[in-house]
């Protein structure tokens, strides 16, 4: 199994719309294929899918070489975080519900999935990130945060999600920003910061904002400290 993303696959993926430059999806995609056969992977923060077929691909490859399907869960009340609000910095008013006037990402999210005939692989989860976690309890072979950037959120995807990693498993969080003058501080103080300070994980790798931690201490459901 080629640990490159297929072609085809990658041009679907820098089609969509989306914040996940293309160095960073691809080590996505490398360590979704090294995780996956070990169980399910979850992302928090869909928008589009751009970051979900970069796992996808994996997923199929995965599938592929082990005859088992397998999965990647995708969580997001597809509304938008704060900066995608009209009037903010990344604000796309083609995903606008015209009836409601709030964002709706989720048929651009469908769309997206179907054209790179990944629906088997990508599946959506359509609600707040904390109910959904409030629910959860199954361990996850990779978890990626990429949800709500503002301090609220991250705090409750580190304290919803991160326990789920099983050991051996990666944590990978996008927009990690050591120095202030490269980006927002919650994703990098409240998630990343913290991941590390628990003592269960351990950082492996990191390219741009994206940081991949292992889970190198406990089990999926153990609480962090
Ligand atoms: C930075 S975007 C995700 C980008 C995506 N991973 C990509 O590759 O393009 C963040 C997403 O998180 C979602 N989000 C923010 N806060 C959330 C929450 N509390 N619950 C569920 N989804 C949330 C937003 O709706 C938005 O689509």
């Amino acid at each position: 199994m080629t640990d490159t993303m297929p072609s085809d696959l990658l041009e679907h993926a820098r089609d969509a719309k989306g914040f996940m430059p293309e160095d960073e999806g691809a080590l996505l995609h490398r360590i979704a294929l090294e995780r996956l056969p070990h169980g399910p992977a979850l992302e928090v923060g869909t928008y589009c899918g751009k970051s979900g077929i970069y796992l996808g691909a994996a997923a199929q490859q995965v599938t592929a070489a082990t005859g088992t399907t397998a999965v990647v869960f995708t969580v997001d009340h597809h509304r938008g975080s704060e900066e995608n609000q009209a009037g903010w910095e990344h604000h796309d008013a083609s995903v606008v519900d015209p009836e409601l006037g709030l964002m709706d990402t989720l048929g651009e999210f469908r769309r997206n999935i179907a054209r790179a005939g990944l629906e088997d692989h990508v599946i959506a989860i359509v609600g707040q990130s904390t109910s959904v976690a409030a629910h959860w309890r199954t361990p996850l072979s990779l978890l990626f945060i990429d949800g709500g950037h503002g301090e609220q959120p991250a705090r409750d995807d580190f304290a919803g999600w991160a326990h789920w990693v099983d050991a051996g498993g990666y944590l990978a969080i996008h927009d990690v920003f050591p120095d202030p003058a490269d980006g927002g501080r919650p994703p990098y103080e409240l998630i990343y910061l913290p991941a590390l300070a628990s003592g269960a994980f351990t950082e492996v790798e990191a390219v741009g904002s994206l940081r991949v931690l292992q889970r190198t201490s406990g089990a999926a459901g153990d609480p962090l400290a």
